[in-house]
């Protein structure tokens, strides 16, 4: 019955995946992270976040506390995440972040909307400029001793 259960939910699950919604058969064509590098700094993305290697004091800082951008992360960011990132912030707002700090009273990000100024080319070239900066670090297993016999 229990397995039954599950499969049931897999399938569920699956055929939501191949929706009319599901980033199935997304591409993009292949963009230049180096433009992209210049793209994040001509949007001033770093008003509200923080990139290793990427600090810039000349920015006008927007938030209190910035949202950070790339390191370790233990899911690997797809491009059609971080696309959605840019383009729809409020699809999934970031976590481990106080609600109120980045998000507005009807849950909208507080991220700002550059659908209106960005090209799709400047688009898919930020996006291969971030992925990079995301390293994937495996769930850190707990290690117990091992008793020898
Ligand atoms: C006015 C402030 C603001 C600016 C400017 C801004 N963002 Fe954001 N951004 C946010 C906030 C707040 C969040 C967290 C809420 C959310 O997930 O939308 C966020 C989230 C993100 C996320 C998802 C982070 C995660 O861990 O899920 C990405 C990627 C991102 N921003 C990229 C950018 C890029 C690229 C730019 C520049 C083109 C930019 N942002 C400019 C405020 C900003």
């Amino acid at each position: 019955m229990k397995l039954l259960l599950t499969a049931g939910l897999m399938l569920l699950l699956l055929s939501c995946s191949q929706g009319a919604d599901s980033p199935r058969g997304f591409s993009l064509p292949e963009g230049n992270p180096a433009k992209g590098e210049l793209v994040f700094r001509k949007y001033q993305c770093l008003a509200c976040h923080s990139l290793k290697g990427f600090e810039d004091d000349s920015t006008e800082k927007q938030l209190p506390t910035p949202v950070r951008l790339g390191g370790n992360v233990s899911q690997i960011k797809t491009y059609a995440e971080l696309v959605t990132s840019v383009i729809n912030p409020s699809h999934k707002i970031a976590q481990h972040y106080v609600p109120s700090m980045v998000s507005d009273d009807q849950g909208h990000s507080k991220m700002r909307n550059y659908n209106d100024l960005m090209t799709v080319s400047e688009l898919v070239d930020l996006v291969a400029f971030l992925q990079p900066q995301y390293q994937l670090v495996p769930y850190r297993r707990t290690d117990y001793p091992t008793f020898l016999p």
